[in-house]
Formats: C-alpha cells, structure tokens, sequence
C-alpha cells in the first residue's frame, strides 16, 4: 500500500513506463516495438501484468471489443498491487489512447484506471496495535502522463476514490466508537471541512417534532438518535438544475442488533455496516461539495443505534410518524424503515426537495433475492429510475429493479394501527421495505429507494477492495447528480 497516490504536472523523470496491451494487440515478442526483451508468456489478459528488466510494466487490458469502465477499474486494481510490491515511487501511464476503443475516450479511461488504483490502495489501518503485523505503507506514489487530458482523467478518478474511501473509513469505525452522538460531530468536521451547511435535529427536537419513527428505534441507546441535514447549496446553479432540489437519504443505523426482535445466532456480526446507506450519501456529498456541483442537494442521515434496554421499544407498540401515519412494529429488527419514514417526510414536506433517492441495508432478504451482484432499486418514476440505472451503469454501482405495486402498499395495513412494520406472513421482504417506505412520500414526487444489504461490505476481498466497507452507492449518486446537474 502506498500513503498516498497523486498526479505530477507531466511524466516523472525515471519511473517505469506502464503501457497497457489487449489480448488481440500483444506487444511484439520478437524485439520490435518499445521493449528490446519481449514479454514472453504475457497475454494480455484482463490485469495481468508483465515486468521488463528494465522495469517498464506491460498490463494486459483483455480482449479490445470487450473492454469497459470496469475492467479498466480491475486492471487498475491489479496494477497498484503489483506497483506495491515493485515498492516504486513513480509511473508514467500509457495505458491506452483515444483510438484504443470505440466507446472509452483516453479521459474516461484513465477515470476508471485511477478510481480502481486508489480503491485498491485502500485498507483498514487506523487501529492497529502493538502488535500489529500490518506493512507500513509505502511514500506515495505519483502518477505521470504526457498528456494533459490523461492527467486531469487520473485527477478526476483519484478524487473520486477519496469520497468512496472517506465512505469506507467512517462505515468500517467500531460501533463502540461510532454511534448517534459520535456522528454529529462527524458531520460536522465533514460540513467544515467542505463548505456544507449542517442542521442537527437532536433527541429532544426530534420529540418535540413528533418523529416517532426515529425517536422509537433509536430510545434504547445512551447514545440518543439525531436527523443529520447536510445542505450544498452552490452560487451558480446550472440551467439544467434550476428548480430541481435533490435529497439523498441514507439509513445510518451504527449497530443493529434488532432490539427486542433480537438478532440471534450469527445475524448480528456485522451489523456496524447498517449504516453503509447512510455513508454512501456522506461520500457523495463530500464529493458534491468539494467539485462545487452547480445542482442544490441535500444529504439527510437518520442516525440511530437499535439496542435492547428496559426502555427500548417492543413489538406491539403503536407509535406516531412525523406525517401522522400509526404503525403497528410488528417487529423491532425492521427499524429501518422506521427512522427512514420520518427522514423522506422531512425531505419530501420540510426541505420541498423535487427527487429523492434513498440508499439502505434494509432487508437480509434483497441479499437472498439478487446475491452479492447488485442493489435492488424500487421507484415510482420511469425518468429518475432511468437517471439511477444510468448512474449505475456508468458507476459500477449495479442495480436491479424491483416492482412497487398498490397490491404491496395494501399489505402493509394493519387493524389496530394504520400500517404495520413488517407483514407476519414473511413473504417479499424488500418489497415490504420499500412498500412501507412508500406511504411517506408524496405519491407525485420522484423518490427511489435501493436496497444496498448486500452491498454495503465485502467478506473476503476482491480486486478493488479488502474485506470489510466498499462505499457502495457514493460513485452511483456522484454520477446521478452529475447527470441532474447537466
Ligand atoms: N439491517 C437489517 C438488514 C440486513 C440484513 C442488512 C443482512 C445487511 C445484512 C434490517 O434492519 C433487518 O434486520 N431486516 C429484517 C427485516 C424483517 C424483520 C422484516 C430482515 O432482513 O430480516
Ligand atoms: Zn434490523
Ligand atoms: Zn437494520
């Protein structure tokens, strides 16, 4: 790993050549072209990489028609480690030019070279002890290319890694240290260190409020529940975004246990990451803000810690949302959506937001449904459910969509409240999710909710990330509200 990674003015005097080959374009192994000595037994396939003596680095892109934004994120992945333990200071890039691939510009590409890099050189080092077998990292390492547009292409991607990292670092502290409280002052070195404006709805304002949903779920905790509000409101609104106020909302549950509806057996290892939701917002945001999007949004955190105490809440209590819906908790472990609901009423009546996106971990059963691959995204509106599956695509952030019915909305009634929490019958869990969460929007606004459950960490480690926090959903809104902005 190296401390850092950032881009020099131009190419770094002495540092290995990195030219990037397809399995269809191998560098001749008979002397020609730039490497005297060949690449024997280099293919060219996806990330492989081939070291000349002279430390110059061949990496292999794969086949050229099959190449896209993800496999340059791979091979950039696969590069970093191999430049980690080449312990180099420097690397000149000539992975590929405009004319490598019909859809990938040599901009684009480096975006995703770098993203992948910086993703890749990324770990959880901030509690080791003293007896830490953890490497010190390496000095950093710069980055050089003689062309400008490559420069600016690996600034771009490196920037925004750092937002899906500071995502990572904040999803992967302890419960023990990250709770409720602990977030308001995060918040606020985030909101001072970008420009953001915080509003903080603490406890006893978010009683005052009648936030049944959040003060609820969030009772049991000496740590006490907040509304975390992060505004960016930039000077110059693009024309394209005049009118338009986007609200992200994440799920910020710092542990779950499940409350009274307790999570048993190994359910409850891991529950640190039922917050992820609300960590892709904050690394949004912190991107949003720092590249100063001409596009007004906000960032809203529900923060709560669902723990079992002699004033916890319990199943077959009946409490009162912000919007005045009862609901009957059926079940404890379904906070979520609870502390969710009164967020998107405040989003939705409070700030007028015109769209809002959601992100959460919210049902085991999103995981059981789509595996590992994807989020599961939920909208009422083809426009913005194109804008999200375009963000995806764009981002790596791949979703899949599910349906939203009436018929769902129906299921959630209850007799002696309005809607319960979670339907008995067990059936479509993420569709109750995201059904429940419906009744707290207004039916004509433009909302999505994913569901991020099996996306907010990795449990053993792949090309772009270690085994823990993966900052899911913060490239996916960067490029949503990039493409609102215009
Ligand atoms: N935080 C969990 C969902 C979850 C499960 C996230 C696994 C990540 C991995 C959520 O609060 C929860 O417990 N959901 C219940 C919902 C049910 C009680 C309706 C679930 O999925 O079982
Ligand atoms: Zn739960
Ligand atoms: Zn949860």
């Amino acid at each position: 790993m190296f401390k850092s990674i950032r881009v020099g003015s131009g190419p770094i005097k002495g540092a290995p050549l990195i030219s990037g080959f397809f399995t269809d374009s191998l560098p001749s192994s008979s002397g020609k072209g730039k490497s005297k000595s060949g690449t024997p037994g280099f293919k060219g396939e996806l990330g492989e990489t081939f070291v000349h003596p002279n430390g110059d680095v061949a990496l292999g892109l794969g086949a050229r028609n099959e190449l896209k934004l993800e496999s340059l994120r791979t091979a950039g992945a696969r590069l970093i480690k191999r430049l980690d333990r080449l312990a180099v200071t420097g690397a000149n890039l000539a992975i590929m030019d405009d004319k490598a691939s019909k859809s990938i510009g040599a901009e684009e590409g480096a975006i995703a070279l770098a993203e992948g890099m910086a993703l890749a050189n990324w770990r959880v080092d901030f509690f080791t002890g003293k007896a830490t077998n953890v490497k010190p990292a390496h000095p950093p390492l710069t980055l050089g290319s003689s062309e400008s547009r490559v420069r600016e292409g690996l600034n771009a991607g490196l920037a925004r890694a750092e937002s899906v990292n500071y995502a990572r670092r904040i999803a992967a502290t302890p419960p023990n240290i990250c709770n409720p409280q602990w977030m308001i002052g995060e918040a606020k070195r985030l909101a001072k260190s970008t420009g953001l404006k915080l509003k903080v709805i603490d406890f006893a304002q978010a009683k005052k409020l009648g936030m049944g949903g959040l003060v609820n779920v969030g009772l049991g905790s000496v740590s006490k529940p907040c509304l975390l509000i992060l505004e960016h409101k930039p000077a110059r609104v693009s024309p394209k975004a005049r009118g338009t106020t986007l609200a992200l909302v994440g799920k910020t549950i710092t542990y779950d246990t499940g409350g009274y509806s307790l999570k048993i057996s190994n359910g409850m290892k891991g529950m640190k990451y039922d917050k992820c939701g609300g960590m892709a917002v904050l690394g949004a945001m912190h991107h949003i803000a720092t590249s100063k999007l001409p596009l007004h949004v906000y960032g809203i955190l529900p923060c709560a810690e669902n723990m079992v105490s002699d004033i916890s809440y319990r199943p077959d209590d009946i409490i009162t949302m912000y919007n005045g819906i009862s609901v009957e908790v059926t079940n404890t472990d379904a906070e979520g959506r609870l502390v969710l609901a009164d967020a998107l009423t405040y989003a939705d009546k409070d700030l007028e937001a015109t769209h809002i996106v959601e992100l959460s971990t919210l049902t085991g059963g999103i995981v059981t449904a789509l595996g590992h691959f994807c989020a599961g995204v939920f909208c009422n509106h083809d426009k913005l459910l194109g804008r999200v599956e375009d963000a995806a695509d764009s981002s790596g952030d791949k979703v899949w969509q599910m349906p939203l019915w009436k018929e769902h909305r129906e299921f959630m009634r209850t007799t002696h409240a309005d809607i319960l929490n979670s339907n008995p019958s067990r059936n479509a869990h993420p569709i109750q999710g995201a059904a429940f969460l419906d009744f707290f929007v207004d039916e004509k606004k433009p909302w999505a909710h994913l569901d991020i459950a099996a996306m907010g960490n990795v449990e053993k480690d792949t090309d772009c990330f270690v085994t823990g926090p993966t900052g899911y959903g913060v490239r996916l809104l960067i490029d949503l509200a990039e493409g609102m902005a215009g």
